[in-house]
């Protein structure tokens, strides 16, 4: 199996979840370089872009033909998934030059994947059908050294995967039984899902969880709160227009419901030894890691000052603005602001988006930064706090999705 390939200047600053997000990683200091395998492989991939319909479909009728047990491992319906896992794939595989801060995710995207019943001769049957997919859409550009670029970084991806997926020993998912429904809006509900023992994970954190009415169709969310001794996890859904899962969520769930959840993922949280003040900037559904962070300071020894704004486009979509801010009163070291993007009915809140408002109190070039909540904002928050100067290695964020 081939080593990980090294670039030749890493950008160390990224968190892994940056990487994800590839429109992020250009925003900063400069790259230098590319590493010639990654090259390869963009270059290549810009001629197949344009037929990436086609493509999955192609990947898929290999996957299932070569390997036809994985079928089960996908939704029944494919259409409504759009190829997530090859567009994944591709999108990894690109990022291969970045190992220091991909290698960690991908070892949790790999023992995440044991929920799915994913094995390790999958791995090669998924790599069969990327090879198989791209060589016959990408015609000319297909030269023997662009393949060998392509093998060489999924064989490096998949290794790291499988790896840290036979390494495990916990549970593959955990049961949760839906012990809370409490509907906020027509398009936001809080879940609260209560597990037989409690799940490992760290506040800030996120999980992938499968319900009873969308079977097969995972959807990451994340714990509005910090691990608890009873198991309860606390999700804040917001449903999207068109979407599978969070609407089926916000609308159908019920007291009773079992939930499958997977493994932690992500790394956001607030390290108590870098001695700097703290600013949080959570969009919609990004309170609820906040929340749990905020929860899970509150109990450290000392806590540094912390800063967080609230936003929204009006002031109905500060749906937890009013706990948070009880919960400010008690713990001096918080300060919040909400802040809503249309002036009607919102005094008291700062006005604008969130990119507006934070950079105009400055740089908050001696904070550490967490920036939670759609990709929308998370991207608009992030390029003009750059602009403004905070640098980029002070800034967490996890992707809210790939699409
Ligand atoms: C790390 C992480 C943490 C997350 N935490 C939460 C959470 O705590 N609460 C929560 O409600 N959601 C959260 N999400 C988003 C969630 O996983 C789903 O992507 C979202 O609920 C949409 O799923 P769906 O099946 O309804 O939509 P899909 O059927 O997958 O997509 C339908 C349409 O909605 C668009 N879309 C997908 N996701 C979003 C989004 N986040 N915002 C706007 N449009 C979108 C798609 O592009 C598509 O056009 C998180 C995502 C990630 C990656
Ligand atoms: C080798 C590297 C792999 C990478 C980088 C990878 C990455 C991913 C990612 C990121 C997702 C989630 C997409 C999203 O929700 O946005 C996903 C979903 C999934 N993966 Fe993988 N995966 C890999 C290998 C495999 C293998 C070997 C299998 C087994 C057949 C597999 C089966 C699945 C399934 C069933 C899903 C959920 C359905 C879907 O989203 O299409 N994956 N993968």
């Amino acid at each position: 199996m081939l080593p990980v390939p090294t670039s030749r200047k890493k950008p160390a600053f990224m968190t892994a979840e940056q990487l994800l997000t590839a429109d992020l990683s250009s925003i900063g200091e400069p790259r230098g370089e590319e590493h010639g395998l990654t090259q390869l492989i963009r270059d290549s991939w810009t001629e197949v872009e344009p037929q990436v319909e086609e493509m999955g479909r192609l990947f898929y009728a290999t996957l299932f033909r070569i390997a036809p047990e994985t079928r089960d491992l996908f939704p029944v319906n494919m259409e409504v998934q759009r190829s997530r896992l090859m567009r994944a794939l591709v999108h990894v595989v690109q990022m291969v030059d970045q190992p220091d801060e991909l290698v960690p995710f991908l070892e949790q995207l790999g023992r995440d994947h044991r929920k799915f019943g994913v094995v390790a001769q999958h791995y090669d049957a998924v790599g069969e059908a990327l090879i198989t997919a791209i060589a016959t859409t990408a015609g000319p550009a297909w030269t023997p050294t662009v393949r060998d670029a392509w093998v060489d970084a999924f064989s490096a991806v998949s290794t790291a995967m499988r790896t840290a997926a036979q390494a495990e020993r916990g549970p593959a998912s955990w049961l949760g039984r839906v012990v809370g429904h409490e509907r906020l809006g027509w398009d936001l509900a809080i879940i609260t899902v209560q597990t037989g023992e409690p799940i490992p994970y760290r506040a800030g954190q996120y999980v992938s969880v499968e319900t009873p009415q969308r079977p097969r169709l995972w959807r990451y969310l994340s714990p509005a709160n910090a691990p608890r001794e009873d198991g309860t996890l606390e999700f804040h859904v917001r449903a999207v227009d068109g979407g599978w899962v969070s609407r089926a969520i916000v609308a159908h769930s019920r007291i009773g419901d079992t939930w499958r959840i997977g493994p932690p993922m992500g790394r956001m949280h607030v390290d108590p030894t870098t001695g700097r003040d703290l600013l949080m900037v959570s969009g919609g559904t990004g309170m609820a890691p906040i929340k749990a962070l905020l929860e899970d300071i509150a109990d450290r020894p000392e806590q540094p000052r912390t800063q967080v704004f609230v936003g929204g486009r009006t002031w109905d979509d500060l749906y937890d603005f009013a706990n948070l801010r009880k919960f400010s009163y008690s713990n001096t070291w918080l300060d919040v602001i909400p802040v809503v993007e249309e002036e009607e009915g919102s005094s008291g809140a700062e006005h604008g988006t969130l990119a507006d408002v934070v950079t105009r109190y400055g740089a908050w070039a001696d904070h550490d930064v967490l920036v939670c909540g759609s990709p929308a904002m998370i991207r608009a928050t992030v390029s003009r706090m750059l602009v403004a100067g905070t640098p980029l290695d002070r800034i967490k964020y996890d992707p809210f999705t790939m699409d």
